[in-house]
């Protein structure tokens, strides 16, 4: 069900609300909106009330007065608004990618609130000087093309090539829903993704069960230096998934079922 909230901070926040049981929590990457979660959310809120936001500018949640506001941080806060909302007291986070980048900032600030923390196609390290260089160009490209176009170009470059050529229609439509986010909040989105800290420190001192799912083919997030993140917590789980790039949760049908796994080993940790 999707359900909206008013908050003087956010104004309108909209987010999705399914099912009964543990509390998970999936959080969306960028160009997307909670809707990129649609089959999980079926999959997942069978067994586990499955919350998903929309961050400003996505799905009905209003786009940020002062775009120039975007941080981390500040998504984070708007999850917590949610929780509070809705009384979750603990959660299992699931970040996809920028989702990943909030799950981090979200375990900085308010650690106590989670019971395990999946980063889907993510990362807990600062972007590299390349990337960074990268998003510069992006920016460009955004203000001197406009995001349509943009997001056209890049949208199907996060899935693996064979997917896009299977699947045009599902790909397309994706693109479609990727452009009703405001150009300003695409551009506000990257400068904060640039602004944020390194906080893989966080991945060894978190006291709570960790997943990684990378895809061997995604361009976005190299598995190599993703990796090196891997031995950093006391308590993790590794999935490389094959013939997958940045978007398991529509390349990968089996996704929901690893998170399902996950999710059980998260509240059987708190019993045993
Ligand atoms: C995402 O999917 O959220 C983006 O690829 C994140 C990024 O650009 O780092």
């Amino acid at each position: 069900m999707q359900k909206l909230l008013m908050h003087p901070r956010f104004e309108q926040i909209s987010y999705e609300d399914a099912g009964t049981g543990p509390a998970v929590v999936l959080l969306h990457g960028f160009p997307f909106s909670s809707s990129i979660f649609q089959g999980l959310i079926e999959r997942l809120s069978g067994k586990y009330r499955t919350i998903a936001p929309d961050f400003p500018g996505a799905g009905s949640t209003s786009a940020l007065l002062h775009p120039e506001d975007a941080s981390m941080e500040l998504l984070a806060e708007l999850v917590k608004v949610i929780l509070d909302q809705e009384k979750v007291e603990q959660c299992v986070l699931v970040g996809h990618s920028m989702g990943g980048y909030v799950a981090m900032a979200f375990a900085d600030a308010y650690a106590d609130r989670m019971k395990g923390l999946c980063l889907l196609h993510s990362t807990a390290y600062e972007d590299s000087e390349e990337k960074r260089q990268a998003r510069v160009r992006s920016i460009q490209f955004i203000q001197t093309h406009g995001s349509e176009l943009f997001l056209k170009q890049m949208v199907p470059g996060l899935f693996a090539s064979h997917y896009v050529h299977a699947h045009p229609d599902e790909v397309n439509q994706i693109v479609k829903q990727s452009q009703r986010i405001p150009a300003e909040m695409l551009i506000a989105y990257y400068r904060a993704m640039m602004k944020r800290p390194d906080r893989s420190y966080l991945l060894r001192t978190l006291r709570i069960p960790i997943a990684f799912v990378f895809g061997k083919e995604d361009t976005s997030l190299l598995l190599d230096q993703a990796l090196s993140m891997i031995s950093l917590p006391g308590d993790s789980t590794v999935h490389v998934l094959e013939q997958t790039g940045h978007m398991s949760m529509i390349e990968h049908p089996r996704l929901a079922r690893l998170l399902d796994y996950f999710i059980d080993y998260c509240e059987a940790s708190l019993i045993g």
